[in-house]
C-alpha cells in the first residue's frame, strides 16, 4: 500500500530529518509532553528481551531506545542501531557517547533493503520509523528476512485514536505543531510533514494486516494513549 505524496517521499523524508536533527529530541519532548518516553518504556517492558539477545533497532534516529536495549541484553548481547539518515545517526552516536554507552554498533542502513544475512536478529524494533519509509511492505519483508525463526518484531507508531473525542482534540492540537516547529526549530514545513505522515499512516488493523502479509505470525497490537500511538508485536515462525 502506497500513500501519495506531492513530491518524492524519500527525498522529502531525507530533507525533513536533515533539517530537524538538532532539535529533534527537544521537539519530541515538547510535542508529546514527554509521553513518547512512556510509549518507548512500554515497548521495552513488554518485549521480553533478555541477556545475550541480539537486537536490531531500525530507523533509530537519535537512538532513544538504545540505552534501554543495552541494559536488557547485558554484556553478552548485542544492539545494532541503524538509520538511513547519517545526520540523525551522528546525533544519536554523540548522545550515546555522552551517556558513556559505547558498546553499541551503528550502521547506516535502508530498512527497505536491510544489509544483513537472513535469520540474524532475535528482535527488531522500530519506533516512529515505519511511517517515514517509502515502501512499507518492502521494509516489513526485509525485516522478516533478517529476523531469526522465533524472533520478534516491535513496531511503535502513530495510529488512529479509538475515541472520537480524542480524535477531535488531537486534530485541533495537530494544527499547532507546524507553529511550534517554526518557533522552536525555525522549520514549520517539517512539522507539517509530521502531521501529513500521521494522517496517511495505516490504522491499527491495516498495519496488522500488512505485518501478517509480510510473513509474520501472531500479530497483536496495544493501543497507547487511546490509540494515538499503537505498538504492534509479531513473531516469525
Ligand atoms: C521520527 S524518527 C524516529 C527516531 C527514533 N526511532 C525515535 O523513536 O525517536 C524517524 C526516522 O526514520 C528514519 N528513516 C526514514 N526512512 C527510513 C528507511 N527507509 N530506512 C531506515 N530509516 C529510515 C529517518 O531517517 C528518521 O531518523
Amino acid at each position: 500500500m502506497h500513500e501519495t505524496w506531492p513530491e518524492d517521499k524519500t527525498k522529502l523524508v531525507k530533507r525533513v530529518f536533515n533539517s530537524v536533527s538538532d532539535r529533534y529530541d527537544l521537539m519530541n519532548d515538547l510535542m508529546s509532553f514527554s509521553v513518547h518516553r512512556l510509549w518507548k518504556k512500554f515497548t521495552v517492558a513488554i518485549s521480553g528481551v533478555r541477556e545475550g539477545d541480539y537486537v536490531l533497532d531500525i530507523a533509530s534516529g537519535t537512538g532513544d531506545l538504545i540505552p534501554q536495549w543495552l541494559k536488557r541484553v547485558g554484556s553478552t548481547g548485542h544492539v545494532l542501531m541503524s538509520d538511513i539518515n547519517e545526520t540523525m545517526l551522528h546525533r544519536g552516536r554523540d548522545r550515546l557517547i555522552d551517556l558513556g554507552l559505547t558498546q553499541v554498533q551503528i550502521m547506516q542502513a535502508d530498512a527497505q533493503s536491510l544489509p544483513f544475512p537472513d535469520n540474524t536478529f532475535h528482535h527488531l524494533s522500530t519506533a516512529f520509523g515505519l511511517r517515514n519509509m517509502t515502501d512499507q511492505p518492502a521494509a516489513l519483508q526485509s525485516m522478516h528476512r533478517v529476523l531469526k525463526q522465533g524472533g520478534q518484531l516491535l513496531v511503535l507508531e502513530f495510529s488512529k485514536p479509538v475515541l472520537k473525542i480524542v480524535q477531535l482534540l488531537y486534530d485541533q492540537y495537530a494544527k499547532l505543531l507546524p507553529k511550534l516547529g517554526q518557533w522552536v526549530a525555525q522549520d514549520s514545513a517539517s512539522y507539517q510533514y509530521l502531521i501529513d505522515s500521521i494522517r496517511k499512516h495505516p490504522d491499527q488493523e491495516t498495519l496488522k494486516r500488512m505485518i501478517l502479509e509480510a510473513g509474520f505470525n501472531r500479530c497483536r497490537y496495544y493501543n497507547l494513549s487511546a490509540g494515538i500511538v499503537a505498538l504492534h508485536q509479531a513473531w516469525k515462525f
